[in-house]
């Protein structure tokens, strides 16, 4: 129900009716008002087939979008499932208004259920205090819409199982998601989706002359691995392509520069960007993409072992440019500067990163949205337009030629920190500097990787963005 409604109507109406104006006498006691979130739930006592009836407050009806059929079905999920609810029915939410068809409530709908009754208890051997939810239908009494809402219930599902697969990664220890395992999983979607695979190690790397990346490496005792995942959407027009590559540090200690002990357990979901270009080429490939993707991710522990890099040692990457390392905890840029100009001599001209890069964005942005920064506002804007498609906010930081100047090194080409002003954007500027001429956007998740707290499809933990972001972007980009 809308906010604001004094007689229930349509449906509602037919239910109260049933329950002798149960529903109406609620709204008259203000109990139901309808506001965004509200849930309340009405005991039928046999006058109904079903045994209970859940009223939820859609809000506002003019502030009423897409996102709100995710938000309030994944809210009232977790509420059923918390009353032991084992079967639920719902209409599908918002086509009766003009913005949302069927196709697009049955999508939203079982994105919903899948995000908001994610957990993560494999290590926990206490009962789980819960059962899941077995079944959601969606009622639809005109025959004719049944097959447009079973089409968006099906990509529904692969947008929201790979969200999982992603959340999953993201909230694996560190002592288990090594960058082995990390390539392990890289293998087991490639099987399933019959994507192209190769995984580089150490000595490959040495190579092809990846100092960047292999010095972060060298501080720990876990061998990193350079994982490329490629999906051929569009064989016969090879520069029809997209890359998507990913910090991958599979557990963030800063190295010799290490972090102090607060929240550094945190730093087990550094590696959110590599997972989520895993999940969205898993999706893009199961939707059939017309488009050629590649994903590539450098996963490695940063660590201040014996052999870590130091401070004031300079690094020479992949593209030649050499790098002042002031600081070993900006490692995520080191990594990324070699794995994009890996991406670019594979030919890909259109690469987006993402990376859990500065807690600057945070600062910036909050966990709300995601900031976004690159050489190409086409790019940039069709992100944006598919974050909002998606339910995760974008928000574009300038990358002006000014501040080029903060990573400006004597003794190299650049130096890796920029100083406090301007964190996220400093960092972005030293991952532009390897972009060259591809179309380039870099997606800064360090806010946006983790929740704090239950809410909509969020729960606690991992997020998942920005999956859906990207594979809604694919989807554009074929359409150029
Ligand atoms: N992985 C961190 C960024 C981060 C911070 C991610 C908080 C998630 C939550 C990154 O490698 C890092 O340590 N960045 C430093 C950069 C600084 C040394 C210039 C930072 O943000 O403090
Ligand atoms: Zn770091
Ligand atoms: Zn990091």
């Amino acid at each position: 129900m809308f906010e604001g409604v004094s007689k229930p109507s349509g449906i509602t109406a037919i239910i109260d009716h049933a329950l002798d104006g149960a529903i109406t006498q609620l709204i008259i006691d203000r109990e139901i008002t309808g506001i965004k979130g509200e849930l309340t739930l009405i005991h039928t006592l046999g006058k109904l087939p079903v045994a209970r009836i859940l009223i939820v407050g859609l809000g506002a009806k003019k502030e009423f979008n897409q996102d709100t059929v995710r938000q309030i079905t994944a809210s009232s999920c977790r509420f059923l499932r918390s009353r032991r609810v084992k079967q639920v029915a719902t209409i599908a939410h918002g086509t009766g208004t003009d913005q949302i068809d069927s196709f697009l409530a049955g999508r939203l709908i079982s994105e919903g259920i899948i995000l908001g009754l994610y957990t993560f208890d494999r290590y926990t051997n206490r009962e789980h205090d819960f059962n899941n939810i077995e079944c959601l239908e969606i009622v639809e009494p005109v025959s004719d819409k049944i097959s447009e809402l079973e089409r968006g219930v099906a990509i529904g599902k692969i947008l929201g199982k790979s969200t999982c697969l992603v959340r999953d990664m993201v909230n694996e220890p560190a002592n288990v998601l090594t960058p082995t395992l990390m390539a392990e999983l890289a293998y087991e979607v490639a099987n399933e989706q019959d994507l192209h695979i190769e995984v580089l190690d150490r000595v490959a790397m040495e190579e092809l002359g990846m100092g960047a990346l292999l010095g972060v490496a060298r501080g720990s005792d876990e061998p990193p691995k350079l994982i490329t995942l490629r999906y051929d959407g569009d064989p016969t027009n090879p520069s029809n392509n997209l890359g998507i590559v990913g910090k991958g540090i599979t557990f963030d200690s800063g190295g010799i520069s290490i972090k102090s002990a607060t929240g550094m357990e945190k730093m087990k979901g550094d590696m959110a960007g590599g997972a989520s270009v895993v999940g969205a080429i898993k999706a893009i490939s199961e939707l059939g993409v017309k488009l050629n993707v590649t994903a590539v991710i450098a996963a490695t522990e940063n660590m201040p072992g014996g052999s870590a890099q130091r401070p004031g040692d300079i690094v020479q990457t992949m593209s030649g440019k050499t790098i002042e390392v002031i600081n070993t905890d900006a490692e995520g840029r080191l990594v990324l500067a070699d794995a994009i100009t890996y991406a670019r001599k594979m030919g890909l001209n259109r690469i987006v990163d993402v990376a859990t890069l500065t807690g600057a964005v945070e600062i910036a942005l909050g966990k709300v949205c995601t900031g976004v920064m690159g050489n190409n506002n086409d790019l940039i804007g069709q992100i944006i337009q598919a974050g909002k498609d998606s339910g995760e906010k974008m928000w574009q930081l300038p990358l002006y030629f000014e501040y080029r100047e903060q990573i400006k090194s004597t003794v190299a080409d650049m130096k890796n920190v920029g100083g406090r002003a301007a964190g996220s954007i400093t960092a972005a500027y030293l991952i532009k500097e390897f972009a060259g001429n591809a179309a380039w956007a870099h997606l800064d998740i360090a806010g946006t990787s983790t929740s704090n707290k239950e809410s909509g499809v969020l729960v606690k933990g991992a997020t998942g963005t920005p999956v859906r972001t990207l594979v809604s972007l694919a989807e554009k980009l074929t359409l150029d």
